[in-house]
């Protein structure tokens, strides 16, 4: 039996969790590897650039109605070979999203879609910013194996990745997971020299950069993968790269040790000299040094 990895995507809601993974899944299955990516927006908007026009029905919400489901009956094949499963989500105020993933997660297990699918990689696309004990779940329990944590050049995506990856810490205590950053929007200043000062600050050993891609923007607005509208541009070169970058990603060797909210005021001071230094021209976008 193969062993199936679950990766997952954490960070603020619109740094481009959803498209990322997308593009990493397709990635993935275009170097061969079996990949279900789950996604749990309201919106269903997960999966929607591998899957296109092809419609999904919510496999979570329809357990909450049915309590017995057949879980292989909502999972699409996307036309680059990719698995996709929509949860859906919950009624605001009612019930727990992270209890809604653990459940489907073992259906996936339990009901043998795994297997039968014969998956080598799961990938999550979690929405949700705050990081509650019930999202830390799966990553307690052991659902996940690997968790990417994204953020972009700015300081709130940045307080709610220093979260995630104190949450995960925390659950993890045993086994610390592998966990990376991914700086998304990476060359928008101070994206670069922030983030690079405050991974080697927390001790996170990994961490990948992604610029902006028009190619990546002007896929999603055609509702494509990167991969499928322009298979020779540098953006899928990137995408290729990223999604070997992270399924080669190891345990960490140190326990990242996430910023307390004292430290995270200095980092804001910090980050908004920064910003006014590049903004008034007295420092250029490459440097690094700090201020
Ligand atoms: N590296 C990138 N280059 C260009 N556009 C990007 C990039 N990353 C994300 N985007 C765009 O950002 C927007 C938000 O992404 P989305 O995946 O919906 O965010 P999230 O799932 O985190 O809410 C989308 O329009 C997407 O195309
Ligand atoms: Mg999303």
């Amino acid at each position: 039996m193969k062993s199936t990895k679950r990766i997952c995507f954490l960070g603020k809601g619109g740094i481009g969790k959803s498209v990322i993974t997308a593009n990493i899944s397709a990635a993935l299955a275009k170097q061969g590897y079996k990949v279900l990516q789950v996604g749990n927006d309201i919106s269903l908007s997960s999966t929607l650039l591998l899957r296109g026009q092809v419609e999904v029905t919510p496999a979570l919400e329809e357990y909450r109605k049915k309590y017995t489901i057949k879980i292989e009956e909502y999972i699409i094949k996307s036309p680059a070979g990719v698995y996709c499963l929509e949860l859906g989500s919950l009624e605001p105020g009612v019930g727990c999203m992270a209890r809604g993933i653990h459940i489907i997660d073992e259906m996936l297990e339990s009901q043998g879609a795994i297997e039968n699918l014969g998956l080598d990689y799961i990938l999550y696309d979690i929405s949700g910013d705050i990081p509650c004990t019930g999202f830390i779940l799966p990553m307690r329990d052991g659902v996940m194996q690997k968790c990417i944590v994204m953020t972009n050049s700015s300081f709130p995506a940045l307080v709610t990745a220093n979260s995630m990856i104190a949450g995960i810490v925390r659950a993890s205590k045993h086994k610390i997971l592998p966990i990376g950053l991914l700086v998304n929007f990476a060359d928008v200043y101070p994206a670069r020299p922030q983030l690079t000062a405050y991974a080697e600050a927390i001790h996170l050993e990994e961490i990948a950069y992604l610029d902006y891609f028009q190619k990546i923007e002007h896929s999603e607005l055609a509702g494509k993968t990167v991969l499928a509208a322009y298979p020779d541009s540098a953006a899928t070169e990137m995408m290729m790269m990223l999604a070997k970058k992270i399924i080669e990603m190891k345990a960490a060797y140190n326990v990242p040790k996430p910023l307390e909210r004292k430290e995270l005021l200095k980092w804001l001071s910090q980050w908004k000299q920064r910003s006014l230094a590049q903004k008034s021209g007295i420092i250029g976008i490459g440097d690094s040094s700090n201020i």
